[in-house]
């Protein structure tokens, strides 16, 4: 299966390890990456909708017949058990993400593509014993944040701004940050025309795409 640049950007994030768990795997590409690649011994795979983890169920046969994939049928982390060392939860919203990981465990590591509420996301992770290793955005037709954590790894030092925009971001800025920065900005500018005059939340939130824009073109 050749993935999208999403997905493989995703999936080269995957560290190799015992037991690796996709939390709604939908297709399960990401497992069979992971598999393929002999980066996990043992992998379950999980989807709320059954028709969802059918298709990875189909994808995975050959590992599921050999016991090597284990499959779930849940909300989150309700069933899966608490030996998977690795978890990806990828295309949820951030404020889901929270809500799977409260109702379920945290693991040592995990990897998480949130679909928003980023922000959010990186504050619980910090409060709750993670450091933030890899914490970036990349462009694949829209943006999206991706943020790899390990429980008590080396933290880094979380300001506002790194907690709003995401540390590797704004410390090794790449084109696509750059680049939705200046999407962001444009957004706002837009919104501003249309509103016929200055509105102070949108100001506030250029003022802060600016900074941020500013100190991420100082470390480029
Ligand atoms: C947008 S798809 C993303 C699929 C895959 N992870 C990816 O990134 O391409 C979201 C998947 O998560 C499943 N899902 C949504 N909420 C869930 C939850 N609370 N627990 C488990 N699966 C969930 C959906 O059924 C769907 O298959």
């Amino acid at each position: 299966m050749k993935l999208s640049l999403r997905l493989r950007t995703v999936c080269e994030e995957i560290e190799p390890c015992g037991v690796f768990a996709d939390v709604g795997c939908d297709h399960g590409y990401c497992a069979e990456y992971a598999l393929g690649q002999g980066l996990c011994g043992r992998c379950y795979i999980s989807d709320v909708s059954a028709a969802s983890l059918a298709k990875a169920e189909k994808l995975l046969s050959a590992y599921i017949r050999a016991g090597t994939v284990q499959s779930f049928c849940c909300a989150g982390l309700e069933l899966v058990p608490r030996d998977a060392e690795q978890v990806l939860i990828a295309g949820m919203g951030g404020e889901e993400i929270i809500g799977i990981l409260k109702a379920g465990f945290l693991p040592e590591r995990l990897i998480l593509q949130p679909m928003k509420n980023s922000p959010k996301l990186r504050a619980y992770l910090l409060e709750n014993g993670y450091a933030l290793t890899r914490d970036y955005t990349f462009f694949d037709g829209k943006f999206y944040d991706l943020i790899c954590a390990r429980k008590g790894g080396a933290a880094r030092g979380y300001d506002a701004r790194s907690l709003l925009f995401g540390y590797d971001n704004l410390h090794t800025p790449t084109r696509d940050f750059i680049a939705y920065l200046e999407a962001e900005a444009e957004k706002c500018r837009v919104q501003e025309r249309a509103a016929g005059a200055r509105v102070s939340k949108i100001e506030e939130r250029l003022a802060l795409l600016t900074e941020a824009l500013h100190e991420a073109e100082r470390n480029i």
